[in-house]
């Protein structure tokens, strides 16, 4: 399918891009066009189209904002030294978008359909990208049941769209290690339930435990499983990883309830490339505290596309703090590693960069 292009009419400044790029933030300034599909039930995906970022004119009766039929994808484009733009695992988050896409009763885009939409967009906006240390071009890939009918049924009406944002620290300012809240009041999946795909109603349940956490002055909700001895489960965005003294590295598995991050993963396979010993399992906040106290857990951090690798540098659960080290060695030998390779500065040896444009 080849795609149509209409040029934005009133094309951002570059006075005003260049103002953006300084300080891009996470998440606020989006670049001027964004890459479109349509689906219907009878003819299936067609209309390809980069057309200029704006408004999108939607139906009240959409039943995307009754039922909240929606799914999403969130990756990155990083500008390398030979002036290439490119983006990290892409058919990872392809097929990730495809098992939300089957859980959520959307139709599964082809996985080259939705690579050849960040190659359009990207190449139509590749000044948007920035190329500031840690900065890069957040990609959100989204789709959404746009059908007029307040029925509740799948959708025979879909949209797909990507648009993209210059991002800098998720966090805000400079790398630093943050302070996670953990919540008692809220879960945010069940068995059975949406938690392994990446849908907008997971974050919409997440914000309340998201207020309370930054009212405690905290960055991030850690979301546990009262079921399974307060399993940890995940962030609100992010998946976890312990550092033993020992040289391990322990996270969550994949039950179904947690996101099956690509970072993750992609953190699990360099950490074995060095030879390090990486645990799959259930781990409660019983063991991170105790472990934390007698040492045999030194590190904590988050990790994800917008994060990266985030240091957790302290627990809040109720009035009790279990502090972690810091910014431990192995978090940053490892986010250094796994930056490298986004950027372009490190061997890519598992073949996980897409030149997109
Ligand atoms: N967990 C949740 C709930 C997320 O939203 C994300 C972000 O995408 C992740 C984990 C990390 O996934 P990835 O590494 O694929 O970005
Ligand atoms: C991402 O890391 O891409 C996320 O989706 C996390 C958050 C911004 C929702």
């Amino acid at each position: 399918m080849e795609f149509d292009h209409t040029a934005h009419p009133n094309p951002t400044s570059a006075a005003r891009l260049e103002q953006i790029l300084a300080n891009p933030g996470f998440g606020t300034s989006f670049a001027d066009h964004t890459a479109v599909i349509d689906w219907t039930a009878e003819r299936g995906w067609a209309n390809p189209r980069v057309e200029p970022y704006g408004p999108i004119a939607l139906d009240p009766a959409a039943s995307v904002l009754h039922y909240a039929q929606e799914i999403f994808e969130g990756m990155k484009a990083y500008r390398h030294d030979d002036g290439g733009i490119y983006t990290f695992r892409p058919l990872e988050n392809a097929r990730r978008l495809n098992r939300s896409a089957q859980r959520m009763a959307l139709p599964e885009l082809p996985e080259e359909l939705f690579v050849a939409s960040l190659e359009e967009l990207v190449q139509t906006d590749r000044d948007w990208v920035p190329n500031g240390d840690g900065e890069a071009l957040y990609l959100r890939p989204f789709m959404f049941a746009s059908e007029a009918f307040l029925g509740v049924r799948a959708a025979r009406e879909v949209s797909y769209r990507v648009i993209a944002s210059p991002a800098g620290n998720y966090f805000g300012g400079e790398l630093k290690p943050v302070r996670i809240w953990v919540t008692r009041d809220y879960i945010r999946a069940a068995p059975g339930g949406t938690g392994a795909a990446k849908t907008g109603g997971n974050y919409a349940g997440s914000l309340a435990a998201q207020q309370q956490a930054t009212a405690q002055g905290c960055d991030q909700v850690l979301f546990l499983d009262p079921t399974r001895e307060n399993a940890v489960e995940e962030l609100g965005g992010m998946n976890v990883f312990l550092v033993t003294a020992d040289n391990r590295l322990i996270t969550p598995e994949l039950t179904g309830t947690i996101l099956e991050g690509i970072t993750r993963a992609s953190v699990i396979q360099l950490a074995k490339d060095r030879g390090m010993a990486v645990e799959e399992r259930r781990v409660t906040l019983d063991e991170w505290g105790a472990g934390i106290a007698d040492g045999s857990i030194t590190e904590a951090f988050a990790c994800g596309t917008a994060a990266v690798i985030t240091p957790i540098g302290e627990l809040v659960d109720g009035d009790r703090s279990i502090a972690s080290a810091g910014t431990g060695e192995v978090t940053t030998s490892i986010r250094e590693e796994l930056l490298g390779i986004q950027t372009g500065t490190v061997e890519d040896r598992h073949g996980w960069m897409h030149q997109l444009a």
